[in-house]
């Protein structure tokens, strides 16, 4: 499988067939699921998001994609999706209509999301939408003319997650080929995990998944990691797997998602990682979090060098600026 670091990105896809690099294969697509990814397609997102990542540093805004309009629909709560897509577009010198409270938008009144897709689509040309229905994004895909991608619909997917994930990874190993990735916490219903598992089949890893027996990965799911041949373990104790983890991705157990509050507070703390689990982990070990953290990382953690997740966060704006500057024909 082929492997492609951070600081040799662009020396790995200058082997691209010439033109693949930048030959407008994003202008104009949906980013639904992170099915549609290829290495190929990935080394392009990760190239330009590393030129916008130097390009912020040295310019702050830019005018890329000025005159542009994102529409960023929010069905479900969110702070770091919602915010880095907004400083995405106003820092390629575009603009933003932001609706993260539709109960003051017509979806009170009874829109359906068609009809709210074709609205916001007469006013932006690219619209980020996150909505609790799995699915979602792929319906208003089926109505839109203008591109649509995905922040997050329900349990299901999160792909532009996934993308920042993989170019954290990338950013802080130098590699994902060899590596030892243990997903932890609310696997049924985290659906960046969801994302980031499949993402990581293109890949030569091991992946292992730890979690309560009822929140485990979605059965269909492993087996469709299975059939890419990748090494996999289920397992319910972190001690049994964390020496040999080279990146451990925790999750926040999903409150939002349960029908019964009591299983919810018998779950809620099942996993904690304290400084004392960080003594046992890899001296070299990357520690990442979506975020929003609830118990399941100790603040006392967070000036331990290992810890990627605030990090994570910034990487997230540059890869999303990718993301609209390519649905926008602009890399
Ligand atoms: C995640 C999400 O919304 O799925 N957060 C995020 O997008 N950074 C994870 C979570 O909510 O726990």
């Amino acid at each position: 499988m082929t492997t492609f670091a951070a600081n040799t990105i662009n020396v790995q896809s200058s082997r691209l067939p010439f033109g693949a690099q930048h030959d407008g294969r994003f202008k104009g697509k949906h980013i639904l699921s992170i099915s549609q990814f290829s290495l190929e397609d990935l080394a392009y997102v990760f190239d330009v998001a590393e030129e916008f990542r130097l390009l912020v540093r040295r310019i702050g805004v830019l005018d890329l994609c000025k005159g542009y309009v994102l529409a960023n629909l929010f069905y479900e709560p969110s702070t770091r999706t919602s915010s880095s897509f907004i400083a995405a577009i106003h820092r390629l010198g575009g603009t933003v209509i932001p609706i993260s409270e539709v109960r003051y938008s017509s979806v009170s009144k009874g829109e359906t999301l068609p009809d709210t897709i074709r609205t916001l689509e007469s006013y932006a040309d690219v619209i980020v939408l996150r909505h609790p229905e799995v699915g979602s994004a792929a319906l208003a895909a089926k109505y839109a003319r203008k591109p649509i991608l995905n922040a997050g619909d329900g349990i299901g997917e999160h792909p532009t997650q996934a993308l920042l994930d993989l170019f954290t990874i990338l950013q802080e190993r130098g590699r994902v080929d060899g590596l030892t990735i243990t997903m932890l916490g609310d696997l049924r219903f985290g659906r960046t995990v969801h994302s980031l598992a499949k993402l990581l089949t293109l890949f030569n890893v091991k992946i292992n998944y730890v979690s309560p027996d009822l929140l485990k990965m979605p059965a269909d799911l492993v087996e469709q990691i299975r059939a890419k041949n990748i090494a996999q373990q289920e397992l319910s104790q972190l001690d049994d797997v964390l020496g040999d983890t080279d990146v451990l991705y925790v999750t926040r157990i999903q409150k939002e998602r349960f029908t019964d509050a009591d299983q919810y507070e018998r779950l809620k703390d099942t996993y904690t990682i304290t400084p004392e689990v960080m003594a046992h982990a890899k001296p070299d070990m990357t520690l990442m979090h979506p975020l929003p953290r609830v118990n399941e990382i100790s603040m006392d953690v967070d000036n331990d060098p290992r810890a990627a997740y605030f990090r994570q966060m910034e990487y997230g704006l540059y890869v999303r600026m990718a993301l609209l500057a390519l649905v926008l024909g602009k890399a």
